[in-house]
């Protein structure tokens, strides 16, 4: 790798991780989107959308970016403030995971709260209102609006790109589905570079985005909540199905893949890998299945890897993890299985 001098030119180049494999040749891939800077894939699209706002002339020399997040994409954004001279402001609630506030903290960013302390519940919708109202009120602002914003998707371009180096096809993209951006804008990329690929979004039980009843979840950085609007950047003309997964479920997959692999992966994606783990069989033989894991675990020690916070919110469950675990073994790729000692000899 080249010297670099940005933090953000450490963007990108991923890992891709083999995480099960069936006999009939099906495999299921994790893009390790952990690896970048801020320990998510939301810098790529955070980057995207300031450098559009420039080009544009909507955010000049010494700005303002404003943004609603729930944690990585003001993380992203911080960075790239930090790097390209803006001041940033974070629309957040308490929701959001307390190390990542630290963070947006650390590299600058100023942080505003839509609810009291003390208040958890995702605040999505109040949140954008209110980023919407201050900067409409300030003059040198711009609200990067990630639901409505079309530079949210081209930001993850580079993914299908990157994929492409690494795999010869991609038959199914099975990802969370949060702004749609990341799974929107890989399938575009892919369809455009000639290979499109069947498209599964994931959100959790209580999220609006695939229809069903509305209600309150703990996956973080992931779905539509309801009374949130869902924005432009999910892209139904693309989906082929809409999943749901169970806050029980997707932290189960967290722990066990965590317990058993030594992968810290996060709650989003631990609702991924269960989706295609319990359809592994039912994949055509022979199929590449690709799961953006959005960030890493790291971020969740105080939750999902948090016996007392799981207990507490009625989310432990060893035999969910139990059945990950069986899942995992069973699918375990053979590059991976464990040499018997005659034959190492
Ligand atoms: C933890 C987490 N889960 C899921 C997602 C998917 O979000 P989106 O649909 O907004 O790209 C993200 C964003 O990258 C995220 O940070």
């Amino acid at each position: 790798m080249p010297l670099v001098t940005r933090v953000t030119d450490l963007i990108g180049r991923t890992p891709l991780f083999e995480l099960a494999a069936t006999s009939t040749g099906t495999r299921l891939l994790l893009k390790l989107e952990q690896f970048n800077p801020t320990g998510a894939a939301k810098i790529r699209m955070a980057r995207e959308m300031v450098l559009d706002a420039e080009r544009r002339g909507l955010l000049r020399s010494g700005g303002h970016i404003i943004e609603s997040t729930s944690g990585n994409t003001g993380l992203g954004l911080a960075v790239v403030a930090a790097e390209r001279g803006y001041r940033f402001t974070a629309v957040v609630d308490h929701h959001a995971c307390k190390d990542k506030l630290r963070a947006m903290r650390a590299m600058g960013a100023e942080l505003v709260f839509v609810a009291d302390d003390g208040d958890d519940n995702l605040a999505t919708s109040a949140r954008e209102d209110l980023a919407e109202a201050m900067a409409a009120a300030r003059p040198d602002a711009y609200f990067t609006e990630q639901h409505n914003n079309d530079a949210n998707a081209v930001g993850y371009y580079s993914v299908a790109e990157e994929l492409l180096e690494d795999v010869e096809r991609v038959d199914i993209l099975l990802s969370s589905v949060g702004t749609g951006g990341s799974l929107f804008g890989t399938a575009t990329r892919l369809r455009e570079l000639g290979y499109p690929a069947k498209v599964i979004g994931v959100e959790p039980v209580g999220s609006i985005a695939f229809g069903g009843e509305g209600g309150p979840y703990w996956q973080s950085g992931t779905g539509t909540p309801p009374g949130a609007t869902i924005g432009t950047a999910v892209d139904y003309s693309l989906l082929d199905e809409g999943l749901k997964v169970t806050d029980v479920d997707a932290f189960a997959t967290a722990r066990a893949v965590a317990a058993e692999l030594g992968l810290m992966i996060g709650g989003s994606a631990g609702g991924s890998v269960h989706a295609a783990l319990s359809r592994l069989d039912e994949f055509p033989a022979g199929s590449t299945i690709v799961t953006l894991v959005c960030d890493g675990g790291e971020k969740y020690l105080d939750t999902v890897f948090d016996d007392e916070w799981m207990a507490d919110r009625d989310l432990l469950d060893p035999t969910a993890e139990a059945e990950v675990r069986t899942m995992l073994h069973q699918y375990t790729p053979a590059a991976r299985r464990p040499v018997a000692l005659a034959e190492a000899r």
